[in-house]
């Protein structure tokens, strides 16, 4: 499905070719390499039915647009590979854990996710606060692998930056913003800075951990952050779009929630117009940092950005 629904955006993208670059074959063989690893790593048998619950949480489903972020900006500084497969493969535990919160009854209260019933309604509550723990622990687990193969500092600095940007200073402390503006009006800075914690943070954290694969200057490396930062936040702006704009089967997941439950988005501050202006500003910002950053092969970064702004799911 992943393959699909990236295609499926490609094409709404209107971008399958740039400067002779074909984000879909690109993307072919990296989802199909981070599909397998996932695979291999959220195993089946943890006990009394939570390996089931994780698997069918990760598996089967979603964009893994943030494990081709890690894997488009390792290959712009020629990193090392099995560590940007681990680092891809974490990122996405780590998103598709904060799904499976976001949609139980004590935050969204949602029903269907990329597709699928979702886990609380699957499992029960239990099991979905008990695979999402599972799912974090997980992707820290991936990061720290025995062995050569990944340096021990390239091990300590993925592991800070994932920290972060799930933490209180990125997802976590963004959702809890969002919980606790539901009925209320934010003005765009707050709602700016809710946006960039909760989504915005491990999208650019994605970007930031494939770079940390390699070596970057420090130039390369601000240039990336700020990429990440307006890839991450415009990402966002269109989630709220196609809230508003979409059909529940294009998405997978309930359409027009954010108004029926009072939160505030970027339709609800900008309008559509407004918004879509705005995260077609954030991609020029995010195109401008790239050609800034002095990186040669920036092609599959820019292709993605202009994907996240384009998509249709
Ligand atoms: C949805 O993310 C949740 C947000 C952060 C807005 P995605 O749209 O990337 O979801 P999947 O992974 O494709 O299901
Ligand atoms: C969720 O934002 C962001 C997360 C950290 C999971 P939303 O609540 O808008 O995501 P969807 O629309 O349910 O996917
Ligand atoms: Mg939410
Ligand atoms: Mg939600
Ligand atoms: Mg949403």
């Amino acid at each position: 499905m992943s393959d699909e629904t990236l295609s499926g955006g490609l094409e709404a993208a209107g971008t399958q070719r740039q400067d002779g670059f074909d984000l879909s074959q690109w993307s072919a063989r990296r989802l199909e390499r981070v599909e397998h690893a996932l695979s291999d790593w959220v195993v089946a048998d943890a006990p009394a039915g939570l390996g089931e619950t994780m698997r069918y949480a990760v598996l089967d489903g979603g964009k893994r647009l943030r494990p081709l972020l890690v894997l488009a900006a390792c290959e712009a500084v020629h990193g090392n590979e099995a560590a940007a497969l681990r680092a891809a493969c974490a990122v996405e535990l780590i998103h598709a854990y904060s799904l499976v919160h976001d949609d139980m009854p004590c935050m969204d209260n949602d029903v269907l996710r990329r597709g699928k019933p979702t886990v609380h309604v699957k499992f029960g509550q239990a099991q979905a606060l008990l695979a999402g723990d599972a799912l974090q622990a997980l992707a820290f687990e991936l990061l720290a692998p025995d062995g050569t193969a990944v340096p021990a500092q390239m091990q300590a600095t993925l592991c800070r930056l994932l920290a972060r940007s799930a933490g209180h200073a990125g997802m976590a402390g963004g959702q809890a913003i969002d919980l606790a503006s539901v009925g209320r009006s934010l003005d765009e800075a707050q709602l700016r800075e809710m946006h960039r914690r909760k989504t915005g943070s491990l999208l650019q954290a994605s970007v930031m951990m494939g770079a940390a694969c390699g070596a970057a200057s420090a130039t390369a490396l601000s240039r990336l952050a700020a990429y990440g930062a307006a890839v991450g936040l415009a990402f966002q702006v269109v989630d709220d779009m196609l809230d508003v704009t979409a059909d529940s089967a294009t998405l997978g997941k309930t359409a027009g929630k954010d108004a029926a439950q009072e939160k505030p988005t970027y339709v609800s501050v900008l309008g559509l117009d407004g918004s879509a202006a705005f995260a077609r500003t954030l991609l020029e910002q995010a195109l401008q940092a790239l050609a800034a950053s002095g990186l040669k092969d920036t092609r599959a970064l820019h292709a993605l950005a202009t994907m996240v702004v384009n998509r249709d799911n």
